[in-house]
């Protein structure tokens, strides 16, 4: 596979990625053929933000291809705590692991990683950002329960705004064709501006509202988010959020017969268990699709040979105007910006638009 670090699934080509599914598809159907797949690898998962979905089951998937474990889901128990560089622990790690996937709170930071390290970095979530391996289980479970990744109306709903699983999910989901998205939030929790410049961009059909009820009949996938407590500037401005959309018995009857209700998990209060035994709830299915999609990919980077990334690396003069990029807690970083237009700039770690001026 030539993409080497997975920042986002659009990483990979549409083939390469499809190729991944299909993997994990044989994986799920014959998990014997592949118990040794990876022995004497190791994975490094290098936790910064807590986790139990994700951590489990990039371990889960290492530990039933043959391969072995390290790492940290507490910073405070490593380095970091000491005031180590990302950059620092990367380099380290890189020298111990043959794959490392990264969370972190900041935005950009997984990219960041991947400049310094000698192995394939899979970023497991970076802030509000991006969450591709997420995608890819969500992507899985489309593919099984819904026998396609085209010509779906898909309806996201929640915190659009943070929610790094709608980003990577919206940005995968535009190169499969006939795709077209519903937008459920808030006004103040709608996608941000690049997600919304690459629906544009791809011509992909979209509408932004704010009934979760008006929207139910039309679609064909609905995909259920959690606003995210942590992603808040303060408690107020969470408390205003919360609680908006529950997705209920009463709801659910008005979605179709063949609708597949997703959701990353953990779920607070946004699907009531009632919805659990509905059988087009699809949420616990997907965590285990998500299983066999992240042993594909590890498989496939866990393959690659080591690389001798260079250090000295040249910045920019401007700075992120987002305060939650990596750039701005981990400051020897080279700052990097796409020119977008005559006066725009987007950073290349956290994809942030901004004037330039
Ligand atoms: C999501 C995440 O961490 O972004 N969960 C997950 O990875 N399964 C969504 C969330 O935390 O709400």
């Amino acid at each position: 596979m030539p993409a080497r670090h997975v920042m986002d699934l659009t990483d990979l080509t549409v083939e390469e990625c499809l190729d991944v599914l299909k993997l994990a598809a044989d994986i799920r159907n014959r998990p014997g053929d592949y118990i040794d797949c990876c022995r004497g690898k190791i994975l490094a998962t290098l936790f910064y933000e807590p986790s139990t979905r994700t951590q489990m089951s990039f371990q889960t998937a290492m530990l039933r291809l043959g391969g072995q474990i390290i790492g940290f889901d507490n910073p405070q128990n490593s380095s970091v705590s000491k005031g180590e560089t990302l950059k620092d622990t990367v380099r380290v790690i890189s020298g111990y692991a043959d794959v490392i996937a990264m969370r972190h709170p900041l935005a950009g930071s997984a990219a960041a990683a991947a400049l310094y390290s000698r192995v394939p970095v899979i970023n497991a979530g970076d802030g509000g950002h991006l969450h591709p391996t997420q995608t890819l289980a969500d992507l899985a479970t489309l593919q099984q329960e819904k026998g396609t990744l085209s010509g779906l109306v898909i309806g996201v709903c929640g915190d659009l705004k943070y929610g790094r699983t709608v980003h990577s999910l919206i940005r995968s989901l535009i190169r499969f064709p006939g795709n077209s998205f519903v937008l459920i939030s808030t006004p103040h929790l709608r996608i941000p501006a690049y997600i919304r410049e690459t629906l544009t961009a791809a011509g992909c059909p979209f509408t932004e509202v704010d009934s979760l009820a008006e929207a139910m009949p039309r679609l064909d996938v609905l995909y259920m988010t959690r606003i995210q407590r942590e992603r808040f500037l303060s408690q107020t401005d969470y408390e205003k959020q919360a609680g908006i959309y529950v997705l209920d018995k009463e709801k659910m009857a008005l979605g179709k017969a063949d609708l597949a209700v997703l959701h990353p998990l953990p779920r607070v209060d946004e699907i009531a268990q009632e919805v659990d035994g509905d059988d087009r709830a699809k949420y616990f299915k997907q965590t285990e699709y998500g299983l066999y999609a992240r042993m594909a990919l590890i498989m496939k980077l866990a393959a690659l040979p080591r690389d001798n990334p260079p250090l000295a690396l040249t910045g920019d003069r401007h700075v992120c105007a987002n305060e939650h990029c990596i750039t701005r807690k981990e400051t020897y970083l080279p700052r990097r910006f796409r020119p977008i237009g005559e006066e725009m700039l987007q950073c290349v770690y956290c994809d942030e638009r901004f004037s330039a001026r």
